[in-house]
Parts: structure tokens; C-alpha cells; sequence
């Protein structure tokens, strides 16, 4: 039989062809994601299903489509997809892992920079024609060198982070569950949060990690400290951390991820000590074309019978 294939978004050409040369394959092309009940007509029927993050593999989905064997996310992140249903049903779900590590830690950086040196509130700046000329003290930011970077989650990108930091003279510690507890490094979430100059977070979203960031932990924070979160929107209350931003009761925060994505909370968008980038974290095209490559491998592996390559 020849499998048929439902893929949610575009694809580079040349890792499209691979699939097509296997099975029939319906591509959604639209700018916006399939509505929920688009996705189920549409999957009905497929054996395959190649899905972004910005759709919901719920239950509904999985029942909706009684020969489907296997759903490749294209994201190393997977909230999007009811685990457990896929599993009860014998649904392979596989994301796409390792080959976005490199860029996310790089993006991570960039926004680390970025808002300690308060590059695009400078940027405004400049474009809004107000910018009379250097002085002494113009938008002084905060500099890294010999200052603490707390890393939140020690997987995969977390460690990838800490490696840049020696470049940049910043020291590491991190918490994580799983963590080897002997490095000198693992401090308890609570030192962290206390003791660090940044703190950057790169834990999965799952039930315990909403609003790891709330209002308790941001008032255990410096006063002089950033955060950054290229991880998943909910695990910062959004509203607490806008709370504290505008009492200045932290220095500053980058936000590349949010709760209600593409929806930004109203508060932060008025506030100058907050950067906001539109969820760019693996944002290349090497690595793109790296994650939709290894999401149809994942595919063609469970469509010829075989393991995937990297099951969730
Ligand atoms: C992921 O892969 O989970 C990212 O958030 C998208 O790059």
C-alpha cells in the first residue's frame, strides 16, 4: 500500500522529494496553521503526519486518524502533541533534537547580549530620530565579565549555553533535575535564582515547569539581574514577570517564547527593559532544513517498518 503522508507546512523541496518518492503526500501550504478541524479532516486518512509546533496533536487528532503510525514533530519541543494518547494508540511521536542545540545556544547569547546592552531600546532610539549624539552616559548597560550565569534546565541547549560563557568571562552554575548533583557546578534552584547575575531558561514545558518563573521566584531574583527564556512561553507567569519589570525589581528580560503565542501580554509591550523576539530560536536555515530533514527520516524509518531515529 502506499502511504499517504499529511505534512502542515512547507518543506524545503529537496527533503519534500523524499517523501514524495515513498507516498502521496498533501502538503498545507496557508501562512496560518490548519484549524483544529482542518487537521482532523485532513489527517483522516494518513499513515504520516509531519506537524509544527503550532499544531495541536491532541486526542481528537489521534482519534481522528485510525491508520496513522507515526507523527513527526519538527521541533525539538513536543507540548504540542497528547503523549500519552499517541502511545495508547501505537502512534510513534519523534521530534528533532541535537541539530537545533547549536543555534538555540547561539540565539540564546544574542538575546543575552542584547538586553544587557540594551541593544534594541538603542535601536529604537535611532530610528525614532530622538538620538542627539554620544555622551558619557548614554543607555549604559550592564557588562558580563566575572558576573554568574544561572542556567535552569542542564539538558542538551542548557550545557550548549554554558559552554559560550567562558568567551564572554561569565562563570556557570545551573539546577536541573537530572543534573549530576556532584558537579560544583548543580546549585539548588533557590541559590540560583538568588545568586545569579542572568538567568536563562532552557527546561522543557511540562506540568511542573509552568510558571517555574512567578512572581515568588522573580522577587528571589537581584534587583540587578536579567532573564532570558528561549524555552517555552508558560514557564514564566507573564504577568508577574511584567509586575516586576515595571517596578524595576529586575534589571531587565529577552523573551523569545510566550504564553499565549503569537499573543504577547499587553504589559510588556509598553515596557523598555523587555526584548521581545518572535520565537527565532532555531531560526537558521541549516538548521530548518536540519529539523524537516530529520523529522521525514523519522518518517521513512517507522513507514519502512524500522525504528525511528529519534522517538520522543
Ligand atoms: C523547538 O524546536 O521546540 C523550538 O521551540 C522551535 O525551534
Amino acid at each position: 500500500m502506499i502511504p499517504a503522508i499529511l505534512v502542515t507546512c512547507s518543506l524545503p523541496a529537496a527533503v519534500l522529494a523524499k517523501l514524495q518518492a515513498v507516498g502521496t503526500v498533501d502538503v498545507h501550504t496557508g501562512e496560518a496553521a490548519l484549524s483544529p478541524s482542518d487537521l482532523r479532516a485532513r489527517v483522516a486518512d494518513k499513515q504520516a503526519l509531519v506537524c509544527l509546533l503550532t499544531d495541536a496533536i491532541d486526542r481528537h487528532v489521534l482519534d481522528a486518524a485510525p491508520g496513522l503510525k507515526v507523527v513527526a514533530n519538527v521541533a525539538v519541543g513536543f507540548n504540542n502533541i497528547d503523549l500519552a494518547h499517541a502511545r495508547s494508540r501505537g502512534v510513534v511521536v519523534t521530534n528533532t533534537p541535537d541539530v537545533l542545540t547549536e543555534a538555540v545556544a547561539d540565539f540564546t547569547w544574542a538575546l543575552l547580549l542584547a538586553i544587557t546592552r540594551r541593544v534594541s531600546e538603542g535601536e529604537r532610539l535611532v530610528r525614532s530620530g530622538r538620538w542627539q549624539g554620544w555622551t558619557l552616559d548614554l543607555m549604559l548597560g550592564s557588562g558580563l565579565a566575572g558576573k554568574q550565569l544561572g542556567i535552569v534546565g542542564f539538558g542538551r541547549i542548557g550545557q550548549a549555553v554554558a559552554r559560550r560563557a567562558p568567551a564572554f568571562g561569565m562563570r556557570v552554575v545551573h539546577s536541573s533535575r537530572q543534573a549530576p548533583r556532584l558537579s560544583p557546578e548543580h546549585v539548588s534552584f533557590d541559590h540560583l535564582l538568588t545568586t545569579s547575575d542572568v538567568v536563562s531558561l532552557h527546561v522543557p514545558l511540562a506540568p511542573d515547569t509552568v510558571h517555574v518563573i512567578d512572581g515568588r521566584a522573580l522577587a528571589r531574583m537581584k534587583r540587578t539581574a536579567y532573564l532570558v527564556n528561549t524555552s517555552r512561553g508558560p514557564v514564566v507567569d507573564e504577568a508577574a514577570l511584567a509586575d516586576a519589570l515595571a517596578g524595576r525589581q529586575l534589571a531587565g528580560a529577552a523573551l523569545d517564547v510566550y504564553e499565549r503565542e503569537p499573543q504577547i501580554h499587553p504589559d510588556l509591550l509598553h515596557l523598555d527593559n523587555v526584548l521581545l523576539a518572535p520565537h527565532l530560536g532555531s531560526a537558521t536555515t541549516e538548521t530548518r532544513t536540519a529539523m524537516a530533514a530529520l523529522a521525514v527520516d523519522n518518517v521513512l524509518a517507522v513507514l519502512a517498518g524500522k525504528p525511528a531515529l529519534t522517538p520522543v
